[in-house]
Order: C-alpha cells, then sequence, then structure tokens
C-alpha cells in the first residue's frame, strides 16, 4: 500500500522502531531512556475504564425513530410530534448481572437503553425487557444486586442469597415469575420487547401533564431460547446475542420496533386500583390500552466498540421539555445513581463523548474537569447571571408545577398485594409454559441451603396461585402450604 502515515507517539513524534526496544547492547538490559516503549506500556496499563456495576455486558446499534401517531396533544416533546418526525438514536442492549467478558444466553432481564438525540438535546429511555421490576425502592437495590453478584468468600454465584433475598422481598414475584418463564432467556437480542418500566409525566404546551408508560413491541415477534440449548449456547458461543445483532445489521436486516404508550389521566393516579407509580406492577390494557407512537429501526452498527458502546452513558434522568420524572420512588433513585456512575466510570465530561453528545450545540456554564476535550467555552463568559450575552434559561420549560401531600417519612407503598398479578401471568401461561416455569424454578431453587428460605419463598408461589405454589413444593419435594 502507498502514502501510509507515518507511526507516532501520542505527542506526534515519528517512532523509529517499534518492534526493538532501546537496549545496552543487543542482549539488554532495557534503558529508561526508550520513552516510546515506557508510554506504550503504561498507556496498555489504562486502556480499561471501570465496567458498568450493572448491566457490563452489553450490544449497540445505531437506528433511526420515527413519528407514526402524532401525540402532541399530550406532550410537547418534539421528537414525537408530527407524523414523519425522525430521530437519529442509539441503543444498548445488556444482561445485568454478569461482567463484561460473560454469557450472552444467560437467564436474566435485558437492558434495553435507548438514546434519542432530539432537536431539543438528548432523551434517554433506560428501560429493560421487562414491564416490571424486582424491587420498588431504591434504597434496597445495592442489596438486591449483592444477592445477584459473586459471592465475596467463594468469588462464585450464590442461589442461597438470590432466594434469601427475593423470599424476603416478595414484591419481587411478579418479576421473578417472568424471569423464570421462558422469557427468561430471548432466542436474540432482536426477538423481545423493551419497556420504560416506570411510569413517566408527559407534559404538552399548555402545561396539561399526563401520565405515561413505554412499550417497545419487536417488528421480529418474541422468541425464546431452549434451556438446554441456552446453556451449550454459552459455552460455545458466550457472544451468541451480539453477533447475531451485529450480523443482522451488517446485512441490512435491520431490526425494529413499534412504539405505544399507555397514557393516564393525572387524576386517575388518586383513585387507580393499585399505586400507578408501584414499578412491581403493570397497568390493564384494558384500562389503559396501547396508543401507537412511533418505529424504532437499528440500521448501523457502531464503528468502535469502546469508543461508542463501552462509554455510552444513558441516565432516566436525561428528559428533554414535555417529559418529566413521576413520583416512582425506585425512578427518583435511579435520577441519581446514573449521572452518578458515569461521572465515576466515564468522567465528569462524558456527555462531550461523540456518542454521548447531543446534536444540538450544549450550552453552559461547566467549565475544566478531567478530559475536557473540546475548547471548554473558550473566552466566553464562565458565570451567570451575567451582562456579557451568555445563555440564558427560558421559562416556558420550566418543569410543569405539581402538588406534594403527606407527612415525610420513611413508609412503605401502600400495598402488599405482590400476588394477584403475578398469579393472574401465571394463570396466562399454557400447560407446557407452566410446567417449563416450574421445572426451572425448581431448578433453581433445588441449591439453596436453608429449608426456611425454600418455604418462605413457596408461600409466595402459593399466594399467587395455590397450584403454582403447590408444584414448585412437589418438585422440591417440600410440605404444600395448607392456605393462602
Ligand atoms: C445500568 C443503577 C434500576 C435498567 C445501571 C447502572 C447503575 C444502575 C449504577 C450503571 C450505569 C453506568 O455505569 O453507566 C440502578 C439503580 C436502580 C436501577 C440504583 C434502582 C433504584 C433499574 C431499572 C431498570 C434499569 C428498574 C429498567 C427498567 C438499566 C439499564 C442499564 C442500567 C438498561 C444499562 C444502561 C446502559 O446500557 O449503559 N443501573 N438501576 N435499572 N440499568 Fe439500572
Amino acid at each position: 500500500m502507498t502514502n501510509k502515515k507515518n507511526l507516532t507517539t501520542s505527542w506526534g513524534a515519528p517512532v523509529g522502531d517499534n518492534q526493538n526496544s532501546i537496549t545496552a547492547g543487543q542482549r539488554g538490559p532495557v534503558l529508561i531512556q526508550d520513552v516510546h516503549l515506557l508510554e506504550k506500556l503504561a498507556h496498555f496499563n489504562r486502556e480499561r475504564v471501570p465496567e458498568r456495576v450493572v448491566h457490563a455486558k452489553g450490544a449497540g446499534a445505531f437506528g433511526t425513530f420515527e413519528v407514526t401517531n402524532d401525540l402532541s396533544q399530550y406532550t410537547k416533546a418534539k421528537l414525537f410530534n408530527g407524523v414523519g418526525k425522525k430521530t437519529d438514536l442509539f441503543i444498548r442492549f445488556s444482561t445485568v448481572a454478569g461482567e463484561l467478558g460473560s454469557a450472552d444466553t444467560v437467564r436474566d432481564p435485558r437492558g434495553f437503553a435507548v438514546k434519542f438525540y432530539t432537536e431539543e438535546g438528548n432523551y434517554d429511555i433506560v428501560g429493560n425487557n421487562t414491564p416490571v421490576f424486582f424491587i420498588r425502592d431504591a434504597i434496597k437495590f445495592p442489596d438486591f444486586i449483592h444477592t445477584q453478584k459473586r459471592d465475596p468468600r467463594t468469588h462464585l454465584k450464590n442461589p442461597t442469597a438470590v432466594w434469601d433475598f427475593w423470599s424476603h422481598s416478595p414484591e419481587s414475584l411478579h418479576q421473578v415469575t417472568i424471569l423464570m418463564s421462558d422469557r427468561g432467556i430471548p432466542a436474540t437480542l432482536r426477538h423481545t420487547h423493551g419497556f420504560g418500566s416506570h411510569t413517566f409525566k408527559w407534559v404538552n404546551d399548555e402545561g396539561k401533564g399526563v401520565w405515561v408508560k413505554y412499550h417497545f413491541k419487536t417488528e421480529q415477534g418474541i422468541k425464546n431460547l431452549d434451556v438446554n440449548l441456552a446453556a451449550k449456547l454459552a459455552g460455545e458461543n458466550p457472544d451468541y446475542h451480539t453477533e447475531d445483532l451485529f450480523n443482522a445489521i451488517e446485512k441490512g436486516d435491520f431490526p425494529a420496533w413499534k412504539l405505544y404508550v399507555q397514557i393516564m389521566p393525572l387524576e386517575d393516579a388518586d383513585t387507580y386500583r393499585f399505586d400507578p407509580f408501584d414499578v412491581t406492577k403493570v397497568w390493564s390494557q384494558k384500562d389503559y390500552p396501547l396508543i401507537e407512537l412511533g418505529r424504532m429501526e437499528l440500521n448501523r452498527n457502531p464503528e468502535n466498540y469502546f469508543a461508542e458502546v463501552e462509554q455510552a452513558t444513558f441516565s432516566p434522568g436525561t428528559f428533554v421539555p414535555g417529559i418529566e420524572a413521576s413520583p416512582d420512588k425506585m425512578l427518583q433513585g435511579r435520577l441519581f445513581a446514573y449521572g452518578d456512575a458515569h461521572r465515576y466510570r466515564v468522567g465528569a465530561n462524558h456527555n462531550h463523548l461523540p456518542v454521548n453528545r447531543p446534536k444540538v450545540e450544549a450550552n453552559n456554564y461547566q467549565r475544566d474537569g478531567f478530559m475536557r476535550a473540546d475548547d471548554n467555552g473558550k473566552g466566553s463568559v464562565y458565570y451567570e447571571p451575567n451582562s456579557f450575552g451568555g445563555p440564558v434559561e427560558s421559562t416556558e420549560n420550566k418543569v410543569a408545577p405539581f402538588e406534594v401531600t403527606g407527612q415525610a417519612a420513611q413508609v412503605g407503598h401502600n400495598s402488599d398485594d405482590h400476588y394477584t398479578q403475578a398469579g393472574d401471568l401465571y394463570r396466562l401461561l399454557s400447560a407446557e409454559e407452566k410446567t417449563r416455569l416450574v421445572e426451572t424454578i425448581v431448578g433453581a431453587m433445588k441449591p439453596v441451603e436453608l429449608e426456611e428460605i425454600k418455604l418462605r419463598q413457596i408461600g409466595h408461589f402459593y399466594k399467587a396461585d395455590p397450584e403454582y405454589g403447590t408444584r414448585v413444593a412437589e418438585g422440591l419435594g417440600l410440605a404444600v402450604p395448607q392456605e393462602a
């Protein structure tokens, strides 16, 4: 090849020899004055950033969102206004518990994080492929995740810890039932739905709000993996899902999802039959039917995994005008957790990296910090208020005022019904699906060390549906509870 570029050091100087270190004589030792060698080794030592504390293993892709149904009567967010409006996006799918190099075909929820590069700044939906979650207060999250990760003594996964936590946290039952069902191991990342899971608030240009939930429905259809095949693939090709997504996009077989929303009038939240901000529950689609909003297509692979997938930072608090938080206690905790994780994992200036940078100019008074790689605002005014024409707030973009009531206190949710929706889901399954669900649960609970944990958990299954609890108890060779 002609016109090869000179190899240079990071400071741009041409490198004379990239194969032989400078040595004293042919045998050595090596001289410390070989600064190219020193820099090469030192930079290599710093190639890793901390992996995500959860959702470490992931695959990403770029794509486009197109509005197919105008919902501007509910939200002023421009990305959702005007049929035909197109917005570029980046998505990252992930497993939750495993490390960066762990196998794709494990039983785990799949992260479904979408960054829309809208004309009003970035908007992130950081959801999962399940509509609910295991817990409903952020204060329980670190304990929950500890049980999903490795035991500090053995460095092994610990089923006793997993079921101990779940059996003591019956609000997890709905999500546990989904996770242990066929949907716990999707066939590919293309064959699974995505959900915002939490309730969010939409506000229109008159300042009127509604509660909203997001549903991404796969156009590829739902397909799940047989457990034996999944186990085989985990050994033979731990990157099976990553490879499938990359290859599909590379050959032009672009995966797509329809985006729907459920919309609830604000006032219904006070009278609905359960707390609509409880992320362990779904809203009935009979009460709040799915309304089409648009279509997401993935059509471009990242050029560089580290730059674009590993350094991508998503936060459920990355809002644009017209989309706001709800009082969901889990969501409220997440509004802090993600930005904090990004500042630790990628740095205070993570939003300057190309994959995270908004497509619109970001104008603010943030300055300096590690790895500030742009012009750092040059000589422009660096404080506010000022007399020098710096960027100013736009009062029409204030958060919509909302009422808060009640006494500040450390109180739980107002419902202990962890059983109705989990039971409804169980009853909805076919006979074969029920059998596979029970077999999976029995297999997962067998290694649990304490019988009291198994009995406590069986009690929860029984309360969801006596048949559910009975079959798990029988599978484990334990006594069937006498009453729900
Ligand atoms: C990633 C915290 C609940 C979906 C993360 C990360 C943290 C975190 C710290 C790593 C972020 C990073 O390093 O970039 C929490 C806390 C939760 C919670 C404290 C509860 C209070 C949830 C829920 C969902 C979810 C309910 C889904 C509905 C995700 C996804 C990612 C993630 C998809 C990966 C984002 C990416 O691809 O970069 N979470 N999480 N999390 N979380 Fe959560």
